[in-house]
């Protein structure tokens, strides 16, 4: 991107990814359809297997539990979860965790009122975009799970989308203390381009959304943070999303009944088009460990 095209876009101040109306589009399908295909958490990104035989709700532990550690925020003060989905993260830190206080973002409506119905201890939900947010005091840690993929949008060119992503590693630098670690999780372009997939996902299932390439997220967070572990899950992924195709079957005449068979079908090819693609290396999963620089050069 230009200079100048930096400056006008900041001048609008347009935020870099998908609008709170496209995420609203996705997200706020209902609730109770959610629930009826995701473990009882309402965790909705990929979960960390270790055994064959073992649940959904167990897997999913584990991934939280993973990226609490990779952050070391255990027994913090203060947490910030970016994107933070139904709280499942949010409700691990403060009750399994020791954290004091956590701060949750989502652009959903629906989960924010999900969440505040629940009125767990510690826990502050806010409707904001990372891109607005301002807290009052610096992070112990931050963590960001199946967000990412919101924060580029398709007609960006790649110079927009590297100082979109830039942008947010910024921000997570001044809002995190000295030697804080961010723990990401993404799902990404492999072997594939954008141009290689149809139109369907970003029309019917996540508007105004576009996949990180792993070299964009190590040009844009370069002298922010350093990259300390990474691990590309794909395969996880494409188990966690045939048990919920194998849950929404289950559930098919509920899941009729909250939101049309149009939409069922609709999420079922999303389902099972994700699937292929992290079986066969398209796309990828990756979770990163980023150490904050305190000596940034950025
Ligand atoms: C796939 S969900 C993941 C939720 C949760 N982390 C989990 O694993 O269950 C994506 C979340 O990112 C949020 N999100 C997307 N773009 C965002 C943005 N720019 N600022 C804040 N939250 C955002 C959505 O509102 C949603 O809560």
């Amino acid at each position: 991107m230009s200079k100048e095209t930096a400056l006008v876009r900041m001048a609008m101040n347009e935020k870099p990814g998908a609008s709170a109306q496209a995420i609203q589009h996705h997200y706020d399908a209902g609730d109770d359809f959610y629930q009826l295909w995701l473990d009882e958490t309402r965790t909705y990104s990929c979960a960390l297997w270790d055994s064959q035989d073992e649940s959904l709700e167990s897997a999913q532990f584990r991934k939280l539990d993973y990226h609490i550690a990779q952050a070391r925020a255990h027994d913090a003060e203060r947490v910030l979860d970016v994107g933070c989905g139904w709280g499942s993260l949010a409700q691990r830190l403060v009750r399994a965790h020791g954290v004091q206080h956590v701060t949750g973002l989502t652009l959903s409506a629906s989960q924010k009122a999900y969440i505040e119905r629940q009125a767990w201890p510690g826990v502050e939900v806010r409707l904001e975009n990372w891109f607005d947010h301002a807290p009052t005091g610096p992070y112990d840690a931050i963590l960001s799970i199946g967000a990412f993929e919101h924060f580029a949008r398709p007609s960006q060119s790649e110079a927009e989308k590297v100082q979109g992503y830039r942008d947010f590693f910024r921000r997570c630098h001044g809002w995190l203390k000295p030697g804080g670690w961010l723990s990401l999780q993404t799902m990404s372009y492999e072997n594939s381009r954008r141009e290689d997939f149809s139109d369907f996902f970003n029309k019917e299932i996540f508007p105004e959304s576009d996949l990180p390439r792993l070299s964009e997220i190590a040009q844009a967070s370069d002298r922010l943070f350093e990259i300390v572990t990474l691990r590309n899950d794909r395969e996880h992924y494409a188990r966690t999303l045939q048990v919920w195709r194998h849950r929404m079957k289950a559930h098919r005449a509920a899941a009729v009944a909250q939101v049309g068979e149009s939409v069922v079908a609709r999420y079922d090819r999303y389902l099972q088009l994700a699937m292929i693609g992290f079986h066969v290396g398209t796309m990828g999963l990756l979770r990163i460990a980023f150490r904050r620089l305190d000596r940034s050069l950025g």
